[in-house]
């Protein structure tokens, strides 16, 4: 048994649903199990652009088995959107998808909250989160007395408790907003809209803990597909301006209900330089004309949102950081055709916090914002890289870049990417 995770190691986008369509062939089910419909991953197979929120990235494959698990938080509506979508260009969605009963469904208060406490944090900046209700549907799982599972869809209570919850949401909103206009909610006809996406759902919905642990047991081959990425995780990552799941390695198993044990092996993944979408400190930083360079050459706009992404050098701190805390073996170095054109190319290799050199990622977000990153400079390589697909057949100052950032994370780099499609990828 295999069991391959795929951990982005940056603040997601690294292009983790590439590397998982490009994998999933030498697998046999490929799993989502945190986050939700604020992950965008993108798919390039030749003409065709796929772009995949909920739905893990293995959908394209035939013969392999798609399994969203009790970690993810699920909006119904956008997740048969996605099938509908992707049913429309001949995908045969429902052939090979599952999702767990165990999944907490969002609901239009999870949304509503999502936007009113994003626009009033409490300490003054806002997170920018995606608005996809995701915190709101993960506070009222940990809180329990809300929430409502997809499994609960399926139950004669369902329309009662729906009512009730749908009426406490309604006062505590207004409590949150205190808006002259509250926002309310109409259980019954909010009965009526998810009693139709269950009905839509029913054939896909089944127990995926018993199905993946029936899986691992008979030998099949599993890829984790994480969603974000570790520097976005609720525990380890640079609080609060993070997501509210495990988005770094420590997530999979809480996620899917599959034991570490049963894990063979940590890839993960990187861009060759850093991005951030939504609010917080970002060391590496360039908020100037390379950034807008690095930007524009990568088409750095959200995949979800669509909001431009904050662009900067590679901080091999942050990803050494990430890549012990999520038990990496090897690394893939994305989007490396980015840089291309640049005449020099930094590394992030410390900070400097008032005045101390810092090796060590810090816990705190105030210490990271204070952060002066220590940056070495590399000759850039002036040169395509699109057609490359052989480690050996890139230019010797690309060569030198990827030896750099494998020997100051500490991880032998497995897999390149140099551009979009399934084919750009340099694999030995
Ligand atoms: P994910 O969320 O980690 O799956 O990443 P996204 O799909 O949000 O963002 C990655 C973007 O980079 C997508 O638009 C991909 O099509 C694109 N991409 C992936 N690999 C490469 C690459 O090697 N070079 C370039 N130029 N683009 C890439
Ligand atoms: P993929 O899987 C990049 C960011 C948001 C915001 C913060 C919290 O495509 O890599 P949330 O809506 O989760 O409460 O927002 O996390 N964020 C992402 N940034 N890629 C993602 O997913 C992200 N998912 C959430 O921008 O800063
Ligand atoms: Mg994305």
């Amino acid at each position: 048994m295999a069991g391959t995770c795929i951990i982005g190691l940056q603040w997601g986008d690294e292009a983790k649903g590439k590397l998982v369509d490009l994998l999933a062939k030498e697998h046999d089910v490929v799993v989502r199990y945190q986050g939700g419909a604020n992950a965008g991953h993108t798919v390039v197979i030749g003409d065709e652009k796929y772009k995949l929120s909920l739905i893990p990235s293995g959908i394209l494959t035939p013969g392999v088995k798609s399994v969203v698990t009790g970690g993810v938080v699920l909006d119904p509506k956008t997740i048969l959107e996605e099938i509908d979508g992707l049913t429309s260009r001949a995908v045969a969605v429902e052939e090979r998808l599952l999702i767990s009963d165990r999944t907490h469904v969002i609901f239009p208060w999870h949304m509503a909250e999502d936007a009113v406490m994003d626009a009033n944090p409490a300490g003054g900046e806002s997170i920018g989160t995606t608005q996809r209700g995701i915190g709101p549907c993960y506070q009222d799982k940990v809180g329990r007395s809300y929430a409502i599972r997809l499994g609960d869809l399926y139950r004669d209570d369902f329309r009662q408790r729906i009512e009730s919850i749908a009426d406490v949401k309604t006062r505590t909103l207004a409590g949150l907003n205190g808006r002259a206009d509250p926002i309310t909610f109409d259980g019954a006809a909010i009965h009526q809209e998810y009693q139709a996406y269950a009905a839509r759902l029913k054939p896909l919905v089944c127990d995926t803990t018993a199905y993946l642990l029936d899986a691992v047991e008979d030998d099949k081959r599993i890829l984790f597909e994480g969603a974000q990425g570790a520097l976005l995780d609720i525990d380890h990552g640079t609080f609060p301006f993070v997501t509210s799941s495990n988005s770094s390695g420590v997530g999979v198993s809480g996620g899917s209900g599959v034991p570490g044990r049963w894990i063979t092996k940590v890839l993960g993944v990187a861009k060759a330089y850093s991005t951030r979408v939504g609010g917080g400190p970002f060391p590496t930083e360039l908020d100037n004309e390379i950034g807008q360079h690095i930007r524009d050459l990568g088409n750095e706009y959200g995949t979800v949102t669509n909001r431009p992404r904050r662009c900067g050098w590679f901080d091999a701190l942050a990803v050494r950081y990430t890549a012990r805390l999520s038990g990496v073996d090897a690394l893939a170095v994305m989007l490396l055709d980015v840089l291309s054109e640049l005449p020099q190319i930094k590394i992030c290799t410390a900070y400097e916090i008032d005045g101390k050199r810092v090796t060590n990622f810090p816990s705190h977000v105030d210490d990271l914002r204070k952060a002066v990153p220590v940056l070495e400079t590399l000759p850039g390589w002036q040169q395509d890289i699109t057609g490359v697909r052989r480690m050996k057949d890139l230019p010797t100052g690309a060569r030198a870049y990827l030896d750099r950032l494998s020997e100051l994370v500490g991880r032998p780099i497995e897999i390149v990417s140099v551009g979009p499609d399934r084919e750009q990828t340099i694999l030995e």
